[in-house]
């Protein structure tokens, strides 16, 4: 007797695999832990080699720029709006970047992904289950490098760079306390205890984000290289006539 399947029995947040040509690579992980140091030389690195690649980061698009500026400086927004706002956001970018070069057959890079918003509004008081429901359009990427990093080693990188916190970033809107230095330091923290969740849940490829910049890159490439064929992926060389 076959073995039954049904396909609407699976749970509507059952992580999807990406159907599309391309590849799509993310890098996770708290502010300071080194993604965007990553990610760049993974980009030049693909680019040397001839290798059609795009790169995405999680910033505002212009749909949603005014809303989200005008809700958080009147702190208009709830925990479920703030969210739904960044998943408007997020789903321009998936459905009019990411997607048709995925199509396209690129290799596409993204400086953090859904699981930002899925650690963040867990954080800031979500349902987890409904964050994973309204995220279940996007596809879960071939491979998401999470920088693991000692939250005193992350808070002490992004320090030393940004003396002023701003409301949001310190997750002041969470009442965790009155001084943004330590507010965003118990932010950080619930944020890395929701990636150690997501990390086992969606198999990231955790980094050891407290080593060197070129170890940590010679490791992501050598990741990379074994789990993505990247021949496929070069541009076919130019011969002259
Ligand atoms: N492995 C590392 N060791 C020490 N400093 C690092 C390392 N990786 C990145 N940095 C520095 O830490 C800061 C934050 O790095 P960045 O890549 O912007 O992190 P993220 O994008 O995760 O916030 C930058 O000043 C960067 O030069
Ligand atoms: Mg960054």
């Amino acid at each position: 007797m076959m073995a039954e399947t049904v396909e609407g029995a699976s749970s509507p947040i059952a992580p999807r695999r990406s159907p599309y040509r391309g590849k799509l690579i993310a890098v996770e992980g708290l502010d300071g832990s080194g993604k965007s140091t990553q990610i760049y030389l993974l980009k030049r690195w693909l680019e040397l080699q001839n290798i059609r690649v795009s790169f995405t980061e999680w910033n505002s698009s212009v749909i949603v720029k005014e809303a989200t500026r005008r809700g958080k400086k009147q702190q208009l927004l709830t925990p479920t709006t703030f969210s739904l706002i960044h998943a408007t956001d997020f789903a321009h970018r998936y459905e009019r970047h990411v997607i048709p070069l995925l199509r396209a057959g690129y290799i596409v890079l993204c400086d953090r992904y859904v699981f930002t918003a899925l650690a963040r509004d867990a954080v800031r008081g979500c349902d987890r289950d409904w964050i994973r429901n309204l995220y279940s359009f996007a596809v879960v990427p071939d491979i998401t490098f999470y920088y693991d990093v000692p939250l005193e080693t992350a808070i002490g990188r992004i320090i030393g760079g940004r003396p002023v916190l701003k409301f949001h970033e310190a997750g002041m809107d969470l009442g965790l306390s009155s001084d943004p230095s330590e507010s965003f330091r118990l932010f950080q923290g619930r944020i890395k205890d929701e990636y150690s969740r997501l990390a086992a849940e969606y198999q990231f490829t955790t980094m050891d984000a407290t080593l060197s910049i070129e170890a940590q890159q010679r490791e992501m490439r050598a990741i990379v290289a074994r789990q993505i064929d990247l021949a496929l992926f070069a541009r076919p060389r130019q011969t002259r006539a």
